[in-house]
């Protein structure tokens, strides 16, 4: 989510927006009310289906807007990884579990390009509002897929009106060539797109 919507769509429009991580002082946008309408954790968690017992790797969770609910719904027999490239941004995923006395999550600070965890050990990876923020997306997904065991998911969400938005269309010709099959995808402005490992 870029952090200034009217310039950062002016810069898109014109080809000049770069990838880079939202900045931690524009992280209260994460919270904005009109979010818990169109995107609201149950709402797009629910999509992902998310599963009791799931090992999950959430790259790029922000202050933790779905983490808190998807390690909820992971319970105490899965687990949730939650990597973010900005240390600020997991200090206050941290304080926000805690604060709420949440399920466990295991913080990682590093960049979706070079992930910490064993080939084939994740059941299911998701990403909200992070894909157009990866300078070196082909290898974030190639990294993911790495990552994920055979049979496993991804799920994506992308919410207009993030200037960042990476539509469905090009999400499916990046995904298919690396041996991802579409589960199923919903929505358009706001969209959920659930993919599995062959
Ligand atoms: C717009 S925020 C979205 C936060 C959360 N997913 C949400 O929907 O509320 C994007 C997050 O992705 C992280 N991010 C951006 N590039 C990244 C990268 N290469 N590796 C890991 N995290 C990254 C940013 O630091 C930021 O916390």
């Amino acid at each position: 989510m870029a952090e200034n919507l009217i310039p950062a769509w002016w810069a898109r429009l014109r080809g000049k927006l770069g990838a880079r991580p939202c900045p931690y002082r524009f992280a209260w946008a994460l919270d904005l009310p009109m979010r818990a309408w169109h995107a609201s954790p149950a709402k797009i968690l629910g999509a992902f289906g998310l599963e009791p017992g799931e090992r999950v790797l959430e790259i790029g969770p922000g202050t933790g807007y779905y983490s808190l609910p998807a390690s909820r719904l992971v319970g105490a027999e899965g687990a949730l990884v939650a990597l973010d490239i900005q240390l600020a941004m997991l200090l206050e995923l941290r304080r926000r579990n805690a604060a709420a006395d949440g399920m466990p999550v295991l913080v990682v600070q590093a960049s979706a390009v070079e992930i910490p965890i064993l080939t084939g050990s994740v059941d299911h990876v998701f990403l909200t509002t992070v894909l157009g923020e990866i300078p070196d997306r082909p290898r974030a997904l190639a990294e993911i897929r790495r990552v994920l065991r055979r049979g496993g998911r991804l799920s994506v969400s992308e919410q207009l009106p993030d200037p960042d938005y990476v539509a469905l269309g090009t999400l499916r010709r990046e995904l298919a060539p690396l041996g991802f099959v579409e589960e199923r995808s919903r929505g358009w402005w706001t969209y959920t797109s659930t993919w599995t490992v062959t």
